[in-house]
């Protein structure tokens, strides 16, 4: 009931601050020259450090003692070898650092995401940057808010013309951590349709069926869940990434969701909800206009090679 979903709302808000105040600590410390940094998988592009194994290991003690039944999925807890199964139990799905890159840079868009499942469905999402002290909150059927009282999005709703045309877009997305090139080209691929000329589309021949679209232009913040907050807000139109993980966007399409945008897959056409597990993302921002918003989607599939 809502009652229930405040309540877990409230308490994941305050894990948050609690949280958030330990990143804080964590960069400060950084940018005084200490803290040590891990690559993941033998990959160097993707990185954890000991602040993002601390932080994971006190929300997972904070929510199992509040919650002794929950169920706990976490990026470093995953990393260690923890891989849970999915169930309809109430899971909490939580980033303890996303843009750990970000973190180790001094880069200022760094959150915690902390997000609730329950039926599989994502019911409550808490993001929040210590960095520029931007909460991030929803749960479901109450709204999105930034820090408890601003409504999500900024602007009203009806005062905004629907989505066209991609020609009018501000686009997110990300390089990410999987460097296969299989990954990479896509996106290069994809960006370079979202971003070339309409009147010269071809110009790069290796790719086939160049399509340029001329988006506005093309963002990233170095947080999957701090871009879909963007777009939540409506200060960027589109976010797209393949290759991200459940706890950088379960918070987040909470939050996406109530300020009235859609999350879709990413690679696949279809006007479902997307499964936060499938690793492809489309996130589009509040227009008062679901078929313009699915419009727009169905724009963006037929440019990713
Ligand atoms: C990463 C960030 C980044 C995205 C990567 C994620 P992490 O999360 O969200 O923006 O491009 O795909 O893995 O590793 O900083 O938690």
């Amino acid at each position: 009931s809502q009652s229930v979903l405040t309540e877990y709302l409230d308490f994941s808000i305050d894990l948050a601050k609690q949280a958030g105040a330990m990143i804080k600590e964590g960069v400060d410390k950084r940018m005084a020259g200490s803290g040590s940094i891990m690559a993941k998988y033998s990959n160097p592009s993707d990185m954890v450090t000991e602040t993002d194994q601390a932080v994971e290991a006190f929300v997972k003690e904070k929510i199992s003692a509040a919650y002794p039944s929950h169920k706990f999925i976490g990026e470093e807890t995953f990393a260690a070898g923890e891989k849970p199964s999915f169930t309809d139990e109430p899971t909490w799905i939580v980033d303890p650092i996303d843009g750990t890159t970000n973190f180790i840079h001094g880069y200022p868009f760094v959150a915690i995401s902390i997000g609730l499942t329950i039926n599989k469905v994502p019911v409550v999402g808490v993001i929040y940057n210590p960095l520029l002290n931007e909460l991030y909150s929803a749960a479901d059927g109450q709204g999105a808010f930034l820090n408890q009282t601003t409504k999500l999005p900024l602007f009203d709703t009806n005062a905004i013309a629907p989505l066209k045309d991609l020609s009018e877009c501000l686009v997110m997305t990300e390089m990410g951590s999987d460097r296969s090139s299989a990954v990479i080209s896509r996106k290069i691929d994809a960006i370079h349709n979202l971003v070339a000329s309409k009147e010269d589309p071809g110009v790069r021949s290796v790719i086939q069926n160049a399509v340029g679209t001329q988006v506005h232009s093309i963002r990233s913040t170095g947080s999957a869940a701090l871009n879909l907050c963007c777009v939540a807000k409506g200060v960027a139109d589109i976010f797209w990434e393949i290759g991200c993980w459940e706890w950088d966007v379960c918070a987040a399409v909470v939050i996406l969701r109530e300020a009235g945008g859609i999350v879709l897959d990413g690679l696949v056409p279809g006007d479902k909800e997307v499964n936060i597990f499938c690793r492809r993302y489309l996130g589009i921002r509040p227009t008062g206009d679901r078929e313009s918003q699915l419009n727009i989607a169905r724009k963006f599939w037929s440019v990713v090679p």
